[in-house]
């Protein structure tokens, strides 16, 4: 039976994907690592629950492979035909579980071989160099040079539609609706109820968003979001915006909903509601008043442009601060940039100008650097190349976009400012459009790479050489 040392070189609370990183880098280095987390995983009892945090990441990554294929052959796309095809719901749930546990067992198998002590418990920071472990008697104290804090973020609850698990949901917990409901409702419009609203309307279910802001999608480049509306609406998706979500009640096995828009308070019925209303960092309880740690207003943990918090040996990143979005390998980039500190390196800061963002819809939504309408509000000269993505066709053709990919650079120096892409395969090609970011390229060093053909890939390259052609 493994039992806790006295004092470690790194502790860290949270085992998700910014925590395992910093804990996997820290032991690499030989450093004595304990990584803690509190939450209880009913999959794999006591194996790095952290795994879990991001759920939508992973989970939603497999719903879709799976709705895609689904929704390939009942469409009979690519000649192939198939009669008598159903979707079972608790496969693809147990196929999810079966891939989230098999990732889990490999990094609790790193931990092992690189000595990480995991226990599935509560700490609490008492001070810079040392923290409690809660609920043990009597109460253990544990002393340490570095404190990672990596505890992600948590759905917010809404109190009107507060979550039983049997009608109304959360993001964290709506993949558990075991069977195939005929119509759902989702509270907020944004990323993850969109992610949601793609999966369960490709397996037929009727959808109804309600989205309290009046714009649709305002953090993506708007000409995107303008083709994602009319393209999720054609799908059949409702899409209410302006609606906010006033109260809820379930009656005879339905969930009532009474929402409020300009016209007045309307009420609908579904099966099943989900509650997508964002985010919050979950630092409730990670620190005791008398250790002094800095939270803002909404609980965020404040942190220089290093991730280091107002204790001088204590950090804290992924969704548990301000810088950048909640995403997952937003909080990995993170986790190499604050375990090189506390092995004495000096890395380069995050590019948090280069993080790439996708909503995984059908298609996809991926961008990384700058809106047009932000750019333009900031008053910068910049030009447009857009292409449409498809393997078969080259033509570049703005007026009827449905897949496309929209660079945007610096009209005087040519160098790229934003690449926003909405396509199938855009969670993919974003990867080329970071790289190029990352390395300041100019859309005329995009242009002049040769890329395989014909390719999906080679859609960048099109929308780049589109300026060129714009310019003669
Ligand atoms: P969000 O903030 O993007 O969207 C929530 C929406 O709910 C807002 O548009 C808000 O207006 C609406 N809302 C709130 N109360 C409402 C009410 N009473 N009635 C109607 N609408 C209401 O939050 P979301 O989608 O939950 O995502 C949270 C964070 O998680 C994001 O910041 C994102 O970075 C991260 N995330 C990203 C993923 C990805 O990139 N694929 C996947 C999962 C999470």
């Amino acid at each position: 039976m493994r039992r806790i040392k006295d004092k470690y070189d790194v502790i860290i609370f949270g085992s998700g994907p910014s925590a395992y990183t910093s804990a996997i880098n820290c032991a690499n280095s030989k450093l004595k690592v304990l990584c803690l987390d509190n939450l209880s995983s009913t999959l794999n009892k006591g194996v790095l629950p952290g795994v879990f945090t991001h759920p939508n990441s992973l989970t939603t990554i497999c719903f879709s492979e799976g709705v895609n294929c689904y929704n390939d052959l009942i469409n009979n796309i690519n000649g192939i035909e198939a009669d008598n095809l159903s979707f079972s719901i608790s496969r693809i749930i147990s196929r999810k579980n079966q891939y989230i546990a098999s990732i889990n067992q490999t990094y609790h198998k790193n931990f092992k071989e690189l000595g990480i002590d995991f226990f599935n418990l509560s700490g609490k920071l008492i001070s810079p160099n040392a923290i409690e472990i809660l609920h043990q008697s009597p109460t253990l104290k544990i002393q340490t040079e570095n404190i990672i804090l990596a505890t992600e973020s948590i759905p917010i609850g809404i109190s009107c539609a507060p979550i039983d698990h049997k009608y109304i949901y959360d993001a964290d917990t709506s993949f558990n609706i075991g069977e195939i409901p005929n119509r759902i409702g989702i509270l907020g419009a944004g990323i993850v109820g969109l992610e949601f609203a793609s999966i369960w309307r490709r397996l037929g279910v009727e959808i109804i968003l309600l989205e309290a802001q009046e714009s649709f999608l305002n953090i993506v480049d708007n000409q995107i979001s303008r083709e994602a509306y009319k393209c999720f609406t054609n799908q059949g998706m409702e899409l209410r915006l302006g609606a906010r979500v006033t109260s809820t009640k379930i009656i005879n096995k339905k969930v009532h909903i009474e929402f409020q828009d300009n016209d007045g308070v309307h009420a609908i019925r579904v099966d099943k509601l989900i509650v997508a209303s964002g985010r919050k960092p979950n630092s409730r309880s990670l620190a005791a008043p008398e250790a002094n740690l800095l939270l803002d207003e909404n609980n965020f943990i404040h942190v220089n442009e290093k991730c280091r918090t107002n204790l001088p040996t204590t950090y804290a990143i992924g969704d548990l601060n301000m810088l950048g979005p909640m995403l997952p390998h937003k909080g990995i980039a993170e986790a190499f940039l604050v375990s090189d500190q506390i092995m004495g390196k000096q890395g380069p800061s995050v590019n948090y100008e280069t993080i790439p963002n996708v909503i995984y819809t059908y298609p996809q939504i991926a961008w990384v650097g700058q809106t047009e309408q932000s750019l333009k509000s900031k008053g910068q000269k910049i030009k447009i190349g857009i292409s449409s993505v498809s393997p078969k066709t080259h033509k570049y053709s703005p007026n009827s976009l449905k897949a496309f990919v929209k660079v945007i650079a610096c009209a005087e120096s040519d160098k790229i400012k934003g690449i926003h892409i909405f396509a199938h395969l855009a969670s993919e090609l974003i990867a080329e459009a970071t790289l190029a970011m990352e390395f300041s390229a100019s859309t005329e060093d995009i242009a002049r790479t040769t890329h395989a053909h014909p390719s999906v890939a080679e859609s960048i390259r099109n929308a780049c050489q589109h300026m060129i052609i714009q310019k003669t």
